[in-house]
């Protein structure tokens, strides 16, 4: 969507990336680094002061006991994160529970890991978990669970109760819990970010994931670490050397002067990212289409249904050529694609201008729907 965007001018509310500037203190570090002559490669599972300032990080948001040398792996970018864990911890025939909507990588690095996937559908409204639904995907051959939260596509941020239900089982069934928290800093009102390594037990069979892409706007200098316990740590590490060798260096370094910024940069983030979701919220809603705010993350679900479409691409295709804004189809969120059909994801991860642009091209929506039925009636 990103590439036909590009293509047709159009406003790009497809792909989840600011294109807004970064932090400038973060800029200035990483020139810092390049004057000081940070060109080589870095030790592979990450720097010494990047690991310094992500263990400690992690000790203080997250409440996980975390050491630099035995626990931390620095990897290009969540996405690296990911498929380094699953191919650290998969053998064949193994089985790995992710919720579906999902993000779009988890599915492929699954495969490529050599396990099969088994999908749990978040129920909607809300995203829920149906209990009985989740028990039933938990096999003998369940290696992992993928958790993501807060949620790309949905917004959803999961509670203490269903991770503490998600870690009973994964007890239950000595299955590791893989939890992708690359949004945890972008939460809004009163939803908390809870890690899951952090419940009682689930230290030695979580890895958690983060990064600096969201938070710090920087998705292009791939930047994010893995957590875990040595045991599951020294596995990663070895994937990682041999997929990467490392990130880059003065990048690292960079990346620990943002880790150290004061808490107020973290409570902006949060604000700014509030407003953006009212903005967007407005502009959705004002053109007729159905969505709740999301509770975490920067994008937002539309419930499109009701306005006469074949299905979600149909819909996706006519917001991008007839109204000028692209948008992300919902079924490829989805293993079952019908329950993403009625569905179209937007991303409020943009400027205040490009908001403003794709708004004021969303009021025209309902007239070029008029005008599209108008067209189909007379030919
Ligand atoms: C849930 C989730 N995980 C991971 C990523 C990718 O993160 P990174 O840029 O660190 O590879 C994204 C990007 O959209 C995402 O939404």
């Amino acid at each position: 969507m990103t590439r036909r965007a590009l293509r047709v001018g159009a406003v790009n509310l497809a792909q989840g990336y600011p294109d807004f500037p970064a932090p400038t203190e973060l800029k200035e570090a990483a020139k810092r680094a390049i004057d000081e002559d940070y060109n080589q490669y870095a030790i592979t599972h990450g720097s010494p002061n990047f690991r310094a300032a992500i263990a400690a990080k992690v000790r203080s948001y997250n409440k996980i006991e975390c050491d630099p040398d035995r626990n931390v792996t620095v990897t290009c970018g969540a996405t690296e994160a990911m498929i380094a864990t699953l191919l650290a911890v998969i053998n064949p025939g193994d089985e790995v529970i992710i919720f579906e909507p999902f993000y779009e990588n988890y599915g492929p690095d699954v495969v490529l890991a050599g396990a099969s996937a088994r999908f749990v559908t978040l129920r909607d409204p809300d995203f829920s978990i149906d209990r009985k639904e989740l028990e039933v995907a938990f096999t003998r051959r369940t290696k992992a669970i993928i958790i993501n939260t807060p949620h790309n596509p949905t917004g959803k941020v999961f509670s203490k109760a269903e991770l503490e239900m998600i870690a009973e089982l994964c007890k239950r069934h000595d299955t590791l819990a893989i939890t992708d928290e690359i949004y945890e800093h972008i939460i809004y009102g009163g939803a908390q970010h809870i890690s899951i390594a952090s419940v009682a037990g689930m230290a030695d069979r979580t890895v958690t994931i983060s990064g600096l892409s969201k938070t710090y706007s920087i998705t292009g200098w791939r930047l994010a670490y893995t957590i875990a316990c040595e045991r599951l740590t020294s596995a990663i590490r070895k994937v990682h050397d041999f997929l990467t060798v490392g990130a880059p260096h003065p990048l690292q370094e960079a990346g620990a002067a943002a880790l150290k910024l004061p808490p107020k940069f973290y409570t902006d983030l949060a604000s700014m990212y509030e407003r953006k979701r009212a903005m967007l919220l407005g502009a959705l809603t004002g053109a007729g289409l159905k969505c709740r705010a999301p509770q975490g993350a920067y994008y937002i679900i539309a419930d499109i249904g009701h306005l006469g479409f074949s299905d979600d691409f149909a819909a996706a295709d006519f917001l991008l050529d007839q109204v000028g804004v692209a948008a992300v189809p919902g079924s490829s969120f989805y293993r079952h694609s019908e329950l993403g059909k009625r569905k179209i994801r937007f991303t409020f991860s943009k400027s205040d201008e490009t908001l403003a642009s794709a708004a004021e091209r969303l009021s025209k929506l309902n007239e070029r729907i008029r005008g599209r039925r108008t067209a189909a009636a007379l030919s």
